[in-house]
C-alpha cells in the first residue's frame, strides 16, 4: 500500500505536465478551432505568422496586442493562465504550423 502511494506521488510529480489540448478545450475552443476559421482565426493560421512570445502576449493582454496585430476591434478576452498552461497552449498552437517547417504535432 505504502509503495503504491509513493509511486503515485512520484508519477504525479513527473507526469504533471499540462496538456495543451486540455487548455485549448477548456478556454479557447469556443472561439478557435485548429484548422477552421471560427469566431477567431484558426491555430494553423496563427502558427504560420506568430512566434511564441506574440502568442503569449495575445493571451495575456489581447486588448493591447490585438491592436499591435492590426485588428480594429478586440473581441478576445484576456486569460490569466498559469505559467505551465501558457507554455502548453503556446506549444499546442505552434504545433499547427504548416508542415514545411518540420514541426510535429503535440497531442
Ligand atoms: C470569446 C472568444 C475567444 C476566446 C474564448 C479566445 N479567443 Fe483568441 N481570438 C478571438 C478573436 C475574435 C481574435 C481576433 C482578435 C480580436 O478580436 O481580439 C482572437 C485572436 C487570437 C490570437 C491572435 C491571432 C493572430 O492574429 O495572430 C491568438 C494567439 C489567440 N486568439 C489565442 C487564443 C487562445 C490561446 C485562447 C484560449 C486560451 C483564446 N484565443 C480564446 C476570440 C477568442
Amino acid at each position: 500500500m505504502k509503495k503504491i502511494a509513493i509511486f503515485l506521488t512520484i508519477s504525479t510529480f513527473v507526469f504533471a505536465d499540462v496538456n495543451g489540448k486540455d487548455v485549448f478545450e477548456t478556454y479557447c475552443w469556443g472561439c478557435h478551432h485548429q484548422t477552421a476559421v471560427a469566431f477567431g482565426p484558426p491555430f494553423e493560421q496563427i502558427a504560420s505568422k506568430r512566434d511564441a512570445n506574440q502568442i503569449r502576449a495575445m493571451i495575456t493582454d489581447p486588448k493591447t496586442v490585438s491592436k499591435v496585430f492590426g485588428y480594429k476591434r478586440n473581441a478576445m478576452p484576456a486569460f490569466k493562465l498559469k505559467e505551465d498552461e501558457l507554455q502548453a497552449i503556446t506549444r499546442y498552437i505552434l504545433s499547427y504550423k504548416p508542415k514545411d517547417t518540420n514541426q510535429t504535432k503535440v497531442k
